[in-house]
């Protein structure tokens, strides 16, 4: 038996064209970050001693998403068996198991992964260890045929397959774990006399067999075996994805009121006893501390929460935004770049970006800081305690001492000391019966007007 080292082998070659993208398949994104991220940190949970991902030409995009880990060019593609044949150059000298995955199926776990590597391991040891699975459709998935004794004995391509052997229900999933001290001699066997004119990987099981080699297969779900090959698909993964993400959230001590309504991002993090209401959508790098609570309908990516802060209904957090323990963020309120500090409060109709709002200070309806001039961004300091009026505009850089009030409907553009009263309103003014001798003069004008016009009714009031 080869040792027990193993080496990957994703293949990401294909354009993808059901996609109808610019963008290459495997970049799409499921849960905020692309499908290849998604298997390359699965797999890597299995710390394979290799990993090579191959590509397609003009790929550096997805060269990038998975640098470090090296990459292979194939070009021209010839198939799944010509494309692991690319990746013969880096897997030299390598005698452990080498596992082969698709790059447009990125729902696999690891636990599945390691039980094929666990057959790999058993007597008798087979060669090869195919992921079966039994999809509701199974269309153009290859068939697996099973011998009496429970082995696998060869792949047929649907493309090749006849009417009794299309009947089977047991598919391919694509993921292998082939002996690395086999696999490149069975390729090299493999040819290109089949319906699609493709090198099949498939066809090295019944290679394999014909060298007297045991094969097997394990079964898979078809919830971590879908392949991505529209944008349907996508959606479908997306889905299957996001109830992973629902029930992880929920086992780990998260009350999700309506949890087919709340979206995740692959890295979200709750602490226990946060409660999440309806229709709430988490980008990526969030983090949410203990007993928080997050009310319908809010916008959250980039954000840290800490313990005991409610955020919403209607808000909008955007990255680098810090919201202390205890702080309240209303309905209507968007933050960005900004830490609203321990017990502050700004509760409806806000925009604060890049600013301090200091410990307990409250931040009156509409305040609006004005961080950018056109060119430049530039920052809002409120003081601990401060009380800032309702329909404030704060015009940075300027800085608002601890315990300093503003007067609603300012406009401060200069500092404001601690402990001090800024107010910027006009004087007010108010004139007795001012609005009623308004109105009678006005009306008598309008009807001196409209009777003496021939032909025009009076009096409708619109103009
Ligand atoms: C393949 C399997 C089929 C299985 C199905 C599961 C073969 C011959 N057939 O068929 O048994 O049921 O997957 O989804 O393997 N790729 C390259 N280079 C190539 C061709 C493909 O890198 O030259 C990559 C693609 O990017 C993709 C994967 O290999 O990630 C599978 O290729 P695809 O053409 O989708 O194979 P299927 O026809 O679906
Ligand atoms: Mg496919």
């Amino acid at each position: 038996m080869s040792n027990s080292k193993t080496a990957v082998v994703v293949l990401a070659a294909g354009l993808g064209t059901r996609m109808k993208s610019g963008l290459p398949k495997v970049l799409h994104p499921l849960a905020g970050r692309s499908m290849i991220a998604h298997l390359v940190d699965t797999v890597s949970e299995l710390q394979p001693e290799r990993m090579v991902v191959v590509v397609g030409e003009d790929m550096a995009a997805v060269q990038a998403a998975v640098a470090p880990h090296p990459t292979v060019v194939q070009s021209p593609r010839l198939g799944t068996g010509h494309a692991v044949m690319a990746a013969r150059p880096l897997l030299e000298g390598f005698a452990g198991t080498v596992l082969v995955v698709y790059g447009d199926t990125p729902l696999i776990t690891a636990m599945t992964l390691e039980r094929m590597l666990a057959v790999r391991r058993h007597a008798p040891h087979p060669s090869v260890v195919v992921l079966g699975f039994r999809p509701a459709d199974p269309g153009a998935y290859g068939r697996l045929m099973v011998d009496a004794e429970g082995g696998l004995e060869a792949i047929v391509e649907a493309k090749d397959a006849a009417a009794e052997q299309l009947a089977l229900g047991l598919c391919n999933s694509g993921v292998m774990a082939v002996d690395g001290a086999n696999l490149f001699r069975l390729l090299d066997r493999v040819g290109n006399d089949n319906a699609k004119g493709e090198y099949y990987l498939t066809d090295i099981v019944a290679l394999a067999r014909s060298e007297g080699l045991p094969c097997g297969y394990v079964e898979g779900d078809v919830s971590e075996l879908v392949g991505v090959n529209s944008r349907a698909d996508l959606a479908a993964a997306e889905a299957i994805l996001q109830d992973r993400l629902r029930a992880v959230a929920m086992a780990e001590g998260a009350t999700l009121i309506d949890p087919r309504t709340v979206y995740f991002s692959w890295d979200t993090v709750l602490g226990q006893d946060v409660t999440v209401g309806p229709s709430v959508m988490f980008g990526p790098g969030v983090k949410v501390g203990d007993r928080v609570e997050i009310l319908g309908f809010c916008h959250i990516e980039g954000a840290t929460i800490a313990h005991g802060a409610r955020i919403g209904p209607f808000a909008r957090l955007r990255p680098g935004a810090a919201v202390a323990t205890d702080a309240h963020i209303g309905n209507f309120v968007e933050i960005k770049n900004a830490s609203i500090e321990m017990g502050a409060k700004v509760n409806h109709l806000s925009y604060i970006g890049d600013a301090r709002i200091g410990a307990g200070a409250n931040v009156g309806a509409g305040t609006i800081t004005c961080n950018y001039d056109g060119f430049f961004k530039s920052h809002t300091d409120v003081g601990a305690g401060a009380f800032i009026g309702s329909n404030t505009c704060l015009v940075a850089p300027v800085r608002i001492g601890d315990g300093a009030i503003v007067g609603a409907s300012s406009a401060i553009a200069k500092d404001v000391p601690a402990d001090a009263l800024a107010v910027t309103r006009g004087p007010h003014l108010v004139r007795d019966g001012w609005a009623k001798r308004f109105r009678d003069r006005r009306g008598a004008e309008k009807l001196a007007a409209t009777s003496s016009a021939p032909g025009k009714k009076t009096g409708s009031g619109k103009g």
